[in-house]
């Protein structure tokens, strides 16, 4: 018995642990892709509130990558996180309800680990919670698949507005003055936000759900009968709430591209029809206007692509990303919203801005890819 244990002992500890070395597989694709065309698939779909934007977004890509350089196959994502390969027929259905009652007929469930066996390069094309925010970026980092975008962290950040605000505050990057409430303490004392909101933010203010996109649960107030409601909608869709200073100033988006060396492109002005872009003024046609560039002085179009970068290499963004803000009257730039991912319906931001510096769809979702391919194969460990 005695012995027994003293040999167990000897097995649990080791005398020497080995040194590790660095095995991180770097995703090397060029020799495959010399030899035959780039395996990628379309991320589209999903299981945030932005699956509809997504669609738009994943048919424009699907249609316009070059089938002389890649060999395209559209992964629809549903919203149970299972992944189909789906035909043309289902990509240019309407919504992603359409697709879903079809899939069990018509698509082919692709299991995750099976997911290497099917592609090289995933284009996500998703957006939203589970889309653009770390969570598929994991899962390709699991399975050594690259992929558009920023990596896991950069995707976190970026979709958590008040943490995202939090690090380009104390790194030099302004953003509106700002707090956040959790629901709990809504739920404990709400006469103990509503005064803590008119100290420290005032009104009018905009009170926006932590992690969401397209506008999705926000909302301006402007009388403190209006505080509640807009907390509840917030909650809706996450148990924290951004509550900003409501900005006056021009807003504008600002595409870059770029891992080390960064290319921004032509902010443009957005120009709402009503007090904020909303769900409606981004997506329905004529419900707001895209002015590219933005009416400014050509030195503040640089002062504006500047401050963008600032917030695109501190945020830890590579790739691509759109990155949000205002300018105010007296020139001082407020970024609010950094983007890991745009839309990329036919008329969204991407294309005003490639078509200002004479790109087309389909060069500027080559020249992602490129950069996406140089980041993958230099990285030591999730990107
Ligand atoms: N602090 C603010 N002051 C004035 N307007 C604001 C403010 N915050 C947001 N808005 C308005 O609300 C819209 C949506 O807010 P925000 O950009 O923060 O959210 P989003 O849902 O992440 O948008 P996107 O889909 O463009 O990424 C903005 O386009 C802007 O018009
Ligand atoms: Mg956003």
């Amino acid at each position: 018995m005695q012995s027994g244990i003293k040999i167990l002992h000897r097995c649990l500890i080791p005398t020497k642990i080995a040194k590790p070395t660095p095995n991180y597989q770097t995703q090397t694709l060029l020799p495959m892709v010399e030899l035959s065309r780039l395996r990628v698939g379309v991320f589209l779909g999903g299981m945030s509130s932005e699956r509809e934007v997504s669609l738009a977004s994943g048919r424009q890509v699907y249609s316009h990558l070059d089938r002389s350089k890649y060999e395209v196959k559209a992964i629809f994502l549903d919203q149970e996180g299972r992944l189909w390969d789906i035909p043309q027929k289902l990509v240019v259905q309407n919504t992603t309800a359409d697709i879903f009652v079809r899939l069990d007929k018509e698509a082919r469930r692709i299991p995750y680990e099976a997911l290497k066996e099917e592609i090289d390069f995933a284009f996500i094309a998703l957006h939203g919670k589970y889309g653009d925010d770390g969570t598929i970026q994991g899962l390709l980092e699991l399975l050594a698949i690259p992929y558009t975008g920023s990596g896991v962290l950069a995707s976190a950040l970026c979709m958590d507005k008040p943490m995202a605000h939090l690090l380009l505050n104390t790194s030099g990057v302004a953003t509106a003055r700002e707090i956040v409430v959790h629901d709990y303490q809504w739920a404990k004392d709400q006469v103990a936000v509503r005064e803590r909101i008119q100290n420290a933010i005032g009104l009018p203010c905009v009170i926006k759900p932590s992690r969401e996109g397209s506008s999705v649960g926000v909302s301006v107030v402007k009388n403190l009968d209006e505080i509640g409601p807009a907390l509840e909608e917030a909650f809706r869709w996450d148990t924290s709430a951004l509550v900003e200073e409501k900005i006056p100033g021009l807003e504008f988006s600002c595409i870059v591209l770029g891992n080390q060396e960064l290319t921004p492109m032509p902010p443009t002005e957005t120009v709402a029809t009503h007090e904020y872009l909303t769900y409606d003024d981004k997506y329905m046609p004529g419900r707001s206007q895209k002015i590219t560039p933005a009416r400014v002085p050509p030195e503040t179009l640089r002062h504006i692509q500047e401050e963008v970068m600032k917030a695109y290499r501190i945020l830890g963004l590579v790739n691509y990303g759109r990155i949000d803000g205002f300018l105010l009257d007296g020139g001082k730039v407020l970024i609010t919203d950094p983007n890991t991912s745009s839309g990329m319906a036919p008329s969204s931001f991407m294309f005003h801005q490639a078509a200002e510096i004479g790109l087309t769809a389909s060069q500027i979702f080559d020249r992602i890819i490129e950069l996406a391919l140089e980041a993958h194969q230099a990285k030591r460990g999730p990107l």
